[in-house]
């Protein structure tokens, strides 16, 4: 008989956002006159940008005739996007990264789940707690997480590493030491940031202990304070120790669209092997390119009318977030997030878990949020509200757990 991977058995429940999606699914269909709000998973509501469109209208086009025509993408993107995001992303910030230097995908989920596939099997990972459920998940199933103790919701190989209101949900350098770091900044779940010069000793320590930093910068665009990086490669050093992780989905509504990007400087390297080549390699032979079409819409984004047209697309989001936030604030929670990031991070009420709230808020205000243990042990006690949603929808939910 053919055997499965049994790392997969190891995987407690589903993935976090289909939980929720069943529970939502369920309750809807036994209250079908309830209308639902739906601010759990961080999913755009807002139609793609005009600049975008016309892209997309333009490539469209070229592929209904032969002279224009496109087939296989280049397997790491074709150079008008790789150099569009070199300039805008990094040079134009004063960041030394190049064209040839970013692999172009179908989105950071992807990346983030695919790359743990060029370290080592007996790699020890380090995460954050609370954290974005893709970066264990998938290492669970590559067999490299050791046990899962049900009862503390940890596994016996991955460093935790709390992120707690009392380090303003930052974490802390870890005790023992990792090979691979997970930093995802503005945070997902809980809206936090840090500083550049507290990721600065991040890249310090990682270049003195030989540790590589896979950053995730999905919510760059949401950065409203002068002190935080936009990228980790502001960092003097960054190159040798960091893996960066872009999105164009939170900043450019490509959920459904699905486009992302990976960047790995030909600086990294374990020993004298660099970790370009062996991503280029993976990417060769796995992937046969993010579609022509998706990647004119994606230098689009890059365009003067692109820019602006999201600059008021992300404004949009973060008065949600201020609503949220200050709603919350008036109905006496308290609140984190919502400043840098399109997620607000609340406590819930005392002698409530996570799924508690989330089951109450549910039936009592008929608002979807994410419970904050489905992100991690120290997730527990906590609760993560979207700023994605309409302005309606977010005005609406607010009023109900007012009322609530
Ligand atoms: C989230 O809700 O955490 C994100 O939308 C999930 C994702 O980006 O894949």
């Amino acid at each position: 008989m053919f055997k499965v991977n049994e790392n997969y058995l190891k995987l407690p429940g589903s993935y976090l956002f289909s939980t929720i999606g069943k529970k939502v699914s369920a309750y809807q269909a036994a209250n079908p006159d309830k209308q639902i709000i739906r601010l759990g998973i961080g999913d755009v509501t807002q139609p793609l940008a005009p600049a975008i469109i016309e892209a997309m209208h333009k490539a469209v086009d070229e592929m209904g005739h032969a002279e224009t025509f496109h087939g296989y993408a280049p397997d790491l993107g074709y150079e008008f996007l790789r150099s569009a995001m070199a300039k805008n992303d990094y040079q134009d910030k004063g960041c030394d990264i190049q064209a040839d230097e970013i692999f172009i995908s179908d989105g950071a989920k992807c990346d983030s789940g695919n790359i743990q596939e060029i370290f080592a099997a007996d790699s020890k990972i380090a995460v954050c707690d609370p954290v974005y459920p893709v970066y264990v998940d998938t290492n669970v199933m590559a067999g490299r997480t050791g046990t899962y103790d049900a009862k503390t919701e940890t596994w016996s190989n991955v460093i935790y590493m709390p992120c707690t209101k009392e380090t303003n949900f930052a974490p802390v350098l870890p005790e023992e030491t990792p090979d691979i770091i997970y930093l995802c900044f503005p945070n997902n779940p809980t809206g936090s940031t840090i500083t550049k010069a507290q990721l600065q000793e991040w890249v310090d320590y990682a270049n003195r202990v030989g540790a590589v930093i896979i950053y995730d910068s999905a919510y760059e665009a949401y950065i409203s304070e002068s002190d935080v990086p936009h990228t980790i490669y502001e960092c003097e050093g960054a190159r040798t120790c960091a893996i960066e992780l872009r999105s164009f989905s939170k900043n450019a509504g490509f959920t459904g669209v699905r486009l992302g990007a990976t960047v790995i400087p030909k600086d990294l390297k374990s020993g004298d092997v660099m970790l370009h080549s062996l991503w280029a390699r993976r990417h060769g032979t796995k992937y046969n390119g993010a579609p022509y079409i998706v990647q004119r819409a994606g230098e689009a984004v890059y365009s003067e009318a692109g820019k602006a047209q999201l600059k008021d697309q992300v404004a949009y989001y973060m008065n949600n977030a201020k609503t949220i936030k200050q709603g919350l604030k008036d109905a006496g929670y308290n609140v984190s997030g919502g400043v840098n990031a399109p997620y607000i991070w609340l406590e819930v009420p005392k002698g409530m878990t996570s799924w508690d709230f989330f089951d109450y808020l549910l039936e009592k205000a008929n608002v979807v949020g994410t419970p904050g243990s489905g992100f991690g042990p120290s997730g527990e006690g906590y609760f993560r509200l979207t700023a994605f949603g309409t302005y309606e929808n977010t005005v609406a939910a607010i009023k109900r757990i007012k009322e609530m």
